[in-house]
């Protein structure tokens, strides 16, 4: 019970979930494995996802996590299922885009803003199925190439692709759920392409399911201090020391 929970994303975008979860469950130990040499996931397919994705769990697995979070939602829409057939000892958390999110608000016209990836997949149609007011209009909207630009901070591009991606629905959609975890952390340049909408992710309700999980299994940690925090970057070790300045700032 006082090992760490395993958190892994293709870069910075699982910071958004880290965030929330380290708010959630301030005493356990965290080891976030951000995966930038493979950024973008969402222009890759479904095997190749699955094959990167089972590398970082087994790291995760031998640096001991008692959990893995997903902190991704195109490796969640693309490998969930195969990753728990694969690993039926492992308990895992995941990140869907908060459709139900924008169900529960009350949302009238929604757009979800996601990788290419998700955009298409099974597992959005799903909970678009599931999660659907009839008097709802739900848009699936690709993000294009935006997790590569966060990446890289480029906030002029952003700027550029979220004008063209979200112009036709600038003056009549009420939300917008930020469908990639990279998203979360361009929420200003999103209010300023679009301002007056609510922006909705899923970081609050996966924090409480991994909380829920670790209680069920009696995996919280004993500790009473303040965890510790690792972070491993496969690209490059500078981009750890932007990932813990970004963690300190405020969103
Ligand atoms: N942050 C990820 C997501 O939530 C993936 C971004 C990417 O690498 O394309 O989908």
């Amino acid at each position: 019970m006082n090992e760490k929970i395993g958190v892994f994303d293709s870069g910075l975008g699982g910071l958004s979930v880290l965030k929330e979860l380290r708010n959630t469950l301030p005493n356990e130990d965290y080891l976030f494995y951000e995966d930038s040499i493979h950024v973008p996931y969402g222009e890759k397919n479904d095997d190749v996802l699955f094959e990167i994705t089972s590398k970082i769990v087994d790291t995760l697995l031998k640096e001991k996590c008692k959990i893995i979070v997903i902190a991704c939602n195109t490796a969640t829409t693309a490998c969930m299922k195969r990753l728990r057939e694969a690993y039926p000892n492992t308990i895992f958390v995941g990140t869907v885009p908060a459709i139900k999110v924008a169900y529960d608000h009350h949302s009238k016209d929604t757009v979800i803003l996601s990788t290419p990836y998700t955009t298409k997949s099974k597992r959005v149609q799903e909970l678009v199925r599931d999660y659907h007011r009839e008097d709802q209009k739900i848009h699936l909207v690709s993000g294009e190439n935006l997790a590569s630009l966060i990446e890289q901070g480029n906030r002029e591009e952003i700027l550029s692709v979220l004008k063209r991606v979200l112009a036709p629905y600038k003056e009549t959609c009420d939300s917008i759920v930020l469908g990639c975890t990279h998203y979360s952390l361009i929420r200003k340049e999103i209010a300023e392409v679009v301002p007056n909408v609510d922006l909705l992710d899923g970081c609050v309700g996966i924090s409480q399911e991994v909380k829920r999980q670790l209680e069920s299994h009696h995996l919280l940690t004993e500790k009473t201090t303040y965890g510790d925090l690792t972070i491993i970057n496969t690209k490059d070790d500078a981009l750890i020391q932007r990932s813990f300045e970004l963690l300190d700032q405020e969103s």
